[in-house]
């Protein structure tokens, strides 16, 4: 007799850090470490894998795990004073047990409200008071949502940078495209940040990548030609959208990365760069992160778009 798997279990993952397994009754499942905040699987109803993780990734805190969904907070990249991506992906985060409501109910979702609130040492290193609750589900599809509230609770306003570091898995990068950031303005972290504008052909990799686009579009399609899967990035709040592949020597030089991992991912990760987010005493910020994997359109060499960016 089967024993049925609960819809969100909370054990323990790789070197006993605390764990929580989302699963959802089709199949699909996520799995969440406590440190970091960090989603680190996303599996369809078929249990394959959706997101990358590095083959050298070591879950060995005060290190942020490689790959899966970092987030970058209170800072994206080097973009201030403070080190690369901030401090939220090298904290242990906790369960929310009594969260405030959100104005839609989460009815047959599996999902898991954690909140991350800053220590004394984290005060001395950004010294500013707020409350950052994350919720992170499970739709019936098998759609992973990430909502992230942060509050002031300070008496002081403060700005911060944010992005949701997302790896997605791929067969093979060389094989991708990304549709939805065609003519838009970019940061190239490559050339010192400086702004160029981007053709009009969707994007597709050669060489290494590291590109904060701007103003972006809600909806934002990657699509997989080999796997004929598209995963469609769907963000509210986030007006930038992140594009990273350190391509072959880089990722020699990354010690928690595989030589060959660069192959199989791509960051696209929605963000608020440019413009950094103020918060007031007693305002919240919310940004919400939606992914879906679906079949690709694709048929004997021809894609469409529309029914990718419809869809
Ligand atoms: C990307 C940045 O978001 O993250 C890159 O744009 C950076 O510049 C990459 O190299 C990885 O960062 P880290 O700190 O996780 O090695």
């Amino acid at each position: 007799m089967s024993v049925e798997k609960p819809p969100v279990e909370i054990c323990k993952g790789v070197h006993g850090l605390d764990k929580v397994v989302l699963r959802e009754v089709r199949g699909s499942s996520a799995e969440v470490y406590l440190y970091g905040g960090h989603v680190t699987s996303w599996r369809n109803d078929h249990g394959e894998e959706l997101l990358f993780l590095s083959t050298k990734a070591d879950f060995k805190p005060p290190k942020a795990i490689r790959g899966g969904i970092p987030i970058c907070f209170p800072q994206f990249g080097s973009h201030g004073n403070l080190d690369q991506h901030g401090f939220a992906r090298n904290r242990f985060w906790s369960i929310d047990t009594n969260p405030p409501p959100f104005p839609t109910v989460s009815i047959n979702k599996a999902f898991i409200d954690l909140i991350f609130k800053p220590s004394e040492e984290d005060l001395k290193i950004w010294p500013h008071s707020y409350e950052f609750r994350l919720r992170i589900t499970l739709g019936p599809g098998g759609d992973l949502m990430l909502t992230s509230r942060i509050r002031n609770i300070d008496a002081k306003p403060f700005s911060f940078t944010f992005a949701y570091h997302t790896y997605l898995s791929v067969s093979d990068i060389s094989e991708v495209r990304v549709e939805g950031l065609e003519t838009l303005d970019f940061l190239d972290n490559l050339k010192a940040k400086e702004r160029f504008t981007e053709q009009g052909d969707a994007i597709t990799f050669e060489s290494e990548v590291d590109k904060i686009y701007l103003a972006t579009p809600t909806k934002i399609a990657i699509i997989d030609h080999e796997k004929k899967r598209t995963f469609v990035l769907r963000k509210d709040g986030l007006p930038d959208a992140v594009v990273w592949n350190p391509w072959e020597k880089k990722a020699k030089s990354m010690a928690d990365f595989g030589d060959d991992d660069y192959k199989h991912m791509l960051c696209v990760e929605a963000a608020a760069v440019e413009k950094a987010i103020t918060l007031k005493p007693g305002e919240e910020w919310k940004g919400r992160l939606e992914l879906s994997a679906v079949p690709s359109s694709y048929r004997s060499g021809q894609l469409d778009p529309q029914r990718v960016l419809q869809g």
